[in-house]
C-alpha cells in the first residue's frame, strides 16, 4: 500500500496548526479529538501573511507532529476501542489502537519521499479479535512475560507458579489473555519539543494469568519530528513478580506485500552471541558465539543470505526465532544501538536502540499463508520482528539478567525505532 507525497500533504492540510506554546485540545463535531502541537506556527503564520509559502515549504518546515483519535469498534464484551494516528512533520505516520496497544500501521517515506506501510496489520478490529489464541501478536504490546517460560513453570521466593501452556509445552507471551488482548487506557499527552506522545496504561491484577502481584503498567508511545518512534515502559508491583515487556511489530521496509518478503533486506545486529534453543524455543543455557554461524549479523547481511543454511537451529525454528545477546558499553541504563534494517531498493532504513539486554529476531516463521492482512496474505519471511526484551525463560535461568520486580521498585525501559533513508 503506497501513499504519495501529495497524499501526505493533503492529510496534513486537513489538520489545522495550533498554539505554539502548548498542546490544545479541540473538541469538535465528528469522530473524536484532535491534539496538535506546533512550535512552528509563527514560522507558518509569517509565511502565510507574506503569501510566499509554497506547498513544499509547508511540508518541509511548517508542519508539526500531531496525534488524532477515532473510534475503531468494540470488543466482544462491549469495550470501545479507539484508533490513534501520530504524524511527524517529516513523513512518518504511526497508527495504533487501544486494544493491545497494537501498532496497526506505520507509514515511512523512501528515498524519494514515497511513503509505504512497513508493518504487518489487519484492516479491522474484528479481524484482530477473531484470531484469539492463534494471534501472531501483530504489532501488539506483549506482557507480562514476552516470549516463553519453560513448561509454564517458575519459582520465586521459594513459591512455585504455574502458567497456562498456550504454546505446548511452554507458556508464551503472557498467557491466554496477555496484555496484547487487553483494552489499554490511552491518553494523548503534551510532549516537549517536536514530538507527540500517548500514554497507555493497564492494571494487571494479582494472579493475572498466574503471575503474582498487582502490576501497574504504563507504556508511552512518542513520535518525534526526526521520525523516531520511542516506546518507554514503566511498571510497579505490590508483590515480588517477574516481568518482560516488548512490542511485537513485524517490519518489512519494502512495504508490506513486497513479493520477496524481507530476504533482500540487510540486517545488522550489535551482538557477538545468541541463545541457541531446544525444539520448543527455550534457550539451552549459555550464549554462544555467532562467529561462523548463520546468526552472525555483526556486519550488514541480507536476511535471506543464510536463512536456508543447513543449520540445526534454523531447522528447528523454521528460520530465525532467537534471542541475540546485545553488546553493551558504558551506561547500560541508556538505549544503545541494537539493530539496523535497510531495504536497499527503497532506501528505507530502521535503527533500533534499546536498554534491554536482548532482541528476539523472528522471521514470521509460523505464518502459513492463512491470514489475510493489509497488503495481502501473510507468509513466512514476509516480515521480521525486533522484539527488544530480556532473554526468554529468564525466571528459570539464574545466570541471565534478572526479570524480577519488587515492591518499591519501578521497572523502566526504552526502545527507539528511528526511521530514515540510506542514500
Ligand atoms: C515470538 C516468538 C515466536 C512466535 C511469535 C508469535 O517472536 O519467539 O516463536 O511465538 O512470537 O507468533
Amino acid at each position: 500500500m503506497k501513499q504519495s507525497r501529495l497524499d501526505l500533504f493533503v492529510v496534513e492540510r486537513e489538520r489545522p496548526l495550533r498554539s505554539p506554546d502548548r498542546m490544545r485540545r479541540r473538541r469538535g463535531a465528528g469522530a473524536g479529538t484532535d491534539y496538535v502541537h506546533s512550535r512552528m506556527q509563527s514560522v507558518l503564520a509569517a509565511a502565510c501573511v507574506a503569501a510566499v509559502a509554497t506547498a513544499v515549504v509547508m511540508i518541509s518546515t511548517a508542519r508539526a507532529a500531531t496525534v488524532s483519535t477515532a473510534p475503531f469498534g468494540t470488543t466482544q464484551d462491549g469495550k470501545p476501542v479507539s484508533l490513534y494516528t501520530m504524524t511527524s512533520a517529516h513523513g512518518v505516520v504511526v497508527k495504533f489502537m487501544s486494544y493491545g496497544g497494537t501498532l496497526t500501521e506505520i507509514l515511512a517515506p523512501d528515498r524519494n519521499g514515497h511513503a509505504a506501510n512497513v508493518i504487518l496489520g489487519l484492516p479491522t478490529l474484528a479481524d484482530y479479535l477473531k484470531l484469539g489464541a492463534a494471534s501472531p501478536y501483530l504489532g501488539t504490546l506483549v506482557g507480562r512475560y514476552a516470549n516463553r517460560i519453560a513448561k509454564g513453570h517458575f519459582s520465586l521466593d521459594g513459591k512455585d507458579y504455574t502458567l497456562a501452556i498456550n504454546n505446548p509445552p511452554n507458556a508464551l507471551h503472557g498467557g491466554l489473555q496477555g496484555f496484547d488482548k487487553r483494552v489499554w487506557t490511552v491518553e494523548p499527552t503534551a510532549a516537549s519539543g517536536d514530538a507527540v506522545s500517548a500514554r497507555l496504561a493497564l492494571t494487571s491484577p494479582d494472579g493475572d494469568q498466574g503471575y503474582p502481584g498487582t502490576l501497574q503498567v504504563t507504556v508511552t508511545y512518542t513520535l518525534s519530528d526526526d521520525n523516531a518512534f520511542t516506546i518507554t515502559y514503566q511498571a510497579t508491583t505490590d508483590k515480588d513478580t517477574v516481568l518482560n515487556l516488548t512490542n511485537h511489530a513485524y517490519f518489512n521496509l519494502a512495504g508490506v506485500g513486497a513479493p520477496e518478503g524481507v530476504y533482500p533486506q540487510v540486517l545488522t545486529i550489535n551482538a557477538a552471541s545468541y541463545l541457541p534453543t531446544d525444539a520448543g524455543a527455550i534457550p539451552l543455557g549459555a550464549p554462544e558465539t555467532v562467529a561462523g554461524t548463520p546468526f552472525d549479523f555483526r556486519q550488514p547481511t541480507q536476511i535471506g543470505a543464510h536463512i536456508r543454511a543447513d543449520n540445526q537451529q534454523l531447522l528447528m525454528a523454521h528460520g530465525y526465532d532467537h534471542n541475540w545477546v546485545l553488546n553493551k558499553t558504558g551506561d547500560r541504563s541508556q538505549p544503545q544501538f541494537a539493530a539496523r534494517l535497510v531495504d536497499p531498493a527503497s532506501g528505507r532504513r530502521l535503527e533500533c536502540l534499546t536498554d534491554q539486554p536482548g532482541v528476539q529476531v523472528y522471521t514470521s516463521n509460523f505464518m502459513k499463508g492463512d491470514l489475510a492482512g493489509v497488503g495481502g496474505i501473510y507468509r513466512q519471511t514476509d516480515a521480521v520482528t525486533l522484539e527488544t526484551q530480556h532473554y526468554p525463560d529468564s525466571p528459570n535461568h539464574p545466570d541471565y539478567p534478572t526479570t524480577e520486580l519488587k515492591p518499591g521498585e519501578t521497572f523502566h525501559s526504552t526502545t527507539i525505532f528511528r526511521f530514515g533513508v540510506a542514500r
